[in-house]
C-alpha cells in the first residue's frame, strides 16, 4: 500500500479530536448509558450481544493505556469496519447485510487517540428520511418504492452499506461492500462519496483486494448476482482504472475474496449461486449448489487464456496469501465444507497446492481449530510467506452458543514447520487481527497483530497489540476504548509517514 499523509496532516487530526474531547479523558462516565447502542433489539444472534450496534459516534484522545505500552515508533491509524444497523433490520443474514461503521485508533508517540462514524451512504440517507429499515436483506431483498430516493440518488433494491472492508489506495480511504460500489472517507471519517477510480461513473468493486508486489497495482474484483461474468480491475498505484479482464462462469456467483500471484490471478469458485427465479417462489436468492462443482481459473496478467480446474465443491470466504511455488500455486485459505456459517463442519485452515499442468489441487489441513479472517503481513502479500494469523474459539470465553465469527484466542500458523503458536485471550470477545508491520521490519514477522476485544461481562472494549513474533506471550499494550466495539467484519493498518 501507498500512504501519502504527511506527519503534519496526521497531526492536524490527532490534534482535532483532541480539542473535540478536551477534559473527557476517558470513558468511565460513559459506560452503560443507553445512548451507545442503537435503540432497538433484535433475536438474531448476530445482532445481540457484541454484535448489537452501537448508534453514539464519537472521539476520545488520549486513551488509558490499562496494560504494557503503545510502541512509540507506529504512527498511523488501525481502522475497522463492520455491518452496524442503525434501524432494525426487517430481515437479516450476517456477514451480508448492515450499514457500515468505521472504528478507528490512531497512534502518534506512544498515544492513541480514538473516532468512530458511519459510513454514510445513500441507502443509509434512504433509510434516515424513512425512520425505518426500507431495505430487505442481501439473500431476500424487498421491492423498494423508487419513490423514497432523491433525484440525484439511484433507486435500488438492494442496500450498499459499505460495511465490509477499509482499505488505502491511491492516496484515499475506500469503504468496501460486497460486489457493488464504494465509499471514499477522509483520515476524520467524514464520508466524501461514491469512489470513481479515475473514471465518470462509480467503479464496483468487492471488499477484498491484491496488490502486485512488483508493480503496486491493485486488483478489484466484480462480480454480478445478476450475470455469470467475473471482472477483474487493475488501478494503477494513483488510483485510476487501467484495465479490466472478464472471465464466465455457469450462473452468477458469490466470490467474496480471491488471490493474486506474481503472474496470475486465482480465481477460486464454490457453487454459491444467485437465482433470481428462486425468489419469485420463496426460495432463498442464495443458494449452495454442490452438483455444480468447484470451479478455478488461473487468469494470466499478461492477458494469456486462463486455465480453468474442476474440482469438489468447498466453500471459501477469505483467503491469507497465495503464492508461485515451482511450477505449483500455494494458497492459504480457510475452509468451508459449505457455503452457511452455521452448518457443516468448522471452517479450518488449509493450503491449497495447485498444479496448474495437471489441471488439479490438493488440499491439507493445518489444525482442527475453528477459524476464519486469515491475516499476513500485508507488505509480502503475492511473494511465498510463512506466516498466516487468525482467531479460534475455546472454552475459555464465557458466553453461551456462541455464533459465528466470535472467537477470543488469536493463532499465529507457522506453515513451514506446522507449529501454531497461540494467545487465548480468555474471557474476552476478539474477531480479525491486522497485521501492523514494525517500521524497518525485515522479518515476515516483525511487527504487531491490532485487534478490538470486547468483555461481555463488562460490556466495555479495548484495543490490544500483540507481538507477532510472540502472541504467545499476549498483548504488549491494552488501550480501553469509550464506547463498546461491536464485531466487525475487516480492517487495516495505515501507516503514516
Ligand atoms: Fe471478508
Amino acid at each position: 500500500m501507498h500512504f501519502t499523509a504527511t506527519r503534519r496532516d496526521f497531526h492536524q487530526l490527532t490534534s482535532s479530536i483532541a480539542a473535540v474531547t478536551a477534559g473527557a479523558h476517558l470513558p468511565s462516565a460513559w459506560a452503560g448509558k443507553p445512548s451507545v447502542d442503537v435503540d432497538w433489539t433484535s433475536d438474531d444472534p448476530h445482532l445481540s450481544g457484541n454484535f448489537l450496534p452501537v448508534m453514539r459516534e464519537t472521539d476520545a484522545s488520549n486513551l488509558k493505556v490499562t496494560h504494557g505500552r503503545i510502541p512509540a515508533e507506529l504512527r498511523g491509524v488501525y481502522m475497522r469496519n463492520g455491518p452496524n444497523p442503525q434501524f432494525k433490520p426487517l430481515s437479516f443474514a450476517y456477514p451480508l447485510d448492515g450499514d457500515g461503521m468505521i472504528h478507528a485508533v490512531y497512534l502518534e508517540d506512544g498515544k492513541a487517540h480514538y473516532r468512530n462514524r458511519f459510513v454514510q451512504t445513500s441507502s443509509l440517507a434512504v433509510e434516515r428520511r424513512a425512520g425505518s429499515a426500507v431495505f430487505g436483506s442481501f439473500t431476500r431483498p424487498v421491492h423498494v418504492d423508487p419513490a423514497l430516493f432523491l433525484p440525484s440518488e439511484t433507486p435500488s433494491q438492494i442496500k450498499n452499506g459499505a460495511f465490509v472492508n477499509i482499505i488505502q489506495f491511491g492516496g484515499k480511504l475506500l469503504a468496501l461492500n460486497e460486489a457493488t460500489t464504494c465509499y471514499e472517507m477522509t483520515e476524520q471519517l467524514q464520508t466524501v462519496g461514491q469512489w470513481k477510480a479515475g473514471t465518470d461513473q462509480p467503479i464496483r468493486m468487492g471488499a477484498h483486494n491484491r496488490h502486485h508486489p512488483r508493480t503496486g497495482d491493485l486488483y478489484a474484483l466484480e462480480y454480478s448476482w445478476r450475470t455469470p461474468t467475473v471482472k477483474f480491475h487493475r488501478l494503477n498505484p494513483a488510483g485510476v482504472l487501467a484495465s479490466t479482464v472478464s472471465v464466465e462462469l455457469p450462473m452468477p456467483t458469490m466470490i467474496h475474496d480471491f488471490i493474486l500471484t506474481e503472474r496470475y490471478i486465482v480465481l477460486i469458485a464454490g457453487p454459491a449461486v444467485f437465482d433470481v427465479e428462486a425468489v419469485k417462489v420463496g426460495k432463498p436468492f442464495l443458494q449452495w449448489r454442490p452438483d455444480l462443482g468447484m470451479r478455478i481459473a488461473l487468469v494470466p496478467l499478461d492477458g494469456g487464456t486462463p486455465t480453468w480446474i474442476k474440482g469438489e465443491s468447498f466453500f471459501a470466504f477469505h483467503f491469507g496469501n497465495g503464492f508461485e511455488r515451482g511450477n505449483e500455486i500455494v494458497v492459504d485459505f480457510v475452509h468451508h465444507e459449505k457455503f452457511g456459517l452455521e452448518s457443516g463442519a468448522p471452517p479450518t485452515m488449509r493450503r491449497m497446492t495447485i498444479d496448474p499442468l495437471r489441471r488439479s489441487f490438493s488440499l491439507a489441513k493445518f489444525s482442527d481449530d475453528r477459524t476464519e479472517f486469515p491475516r499476513i503481513n500485508h507488505l509480502h502479500e503475492a511473494l511465498p510467506t510463512r506466516y498466516v494469523y487468525a482467531p479460534t474459539l475455546t472454552d475459555s470465553l464465557k458466553v453461551p452458543n456462541p455464533p459465528s465469527a466470535v472467537f477470543n484466542t488469536l493463532l499465529k500458523f507457522d506453515t513451514e514447520t506446522g507449529k501454531i503458536a497461540r494467545h487465548d485471550l480468555g474471557n474476552q470477545i476478539v474477531g480479525e487481527a491486522a497485521f501492523v508491520p514494525r517500521p524497518g521490519g525485515t522479518r515476515e514477522d516483525d511487527g504487531y497483530l491490532a485487534a478490538f476485544t470486547c468483555d461481555p461481562a463488562r460490556r466495555r472494549s479495548s484495543f490490544v497489540l500483540l507481538d507477532a513474533r510472540r502472541i504467545h506471550e499476549g498483548p504488549i499494550a491494552v488501550v480501553e476504548l469509550p464506547q463498546r466495539v461491536p464485531q466487525g467484519l475487516h480492517g487495516n493498518w495505515m501507516a503514516k509517514a
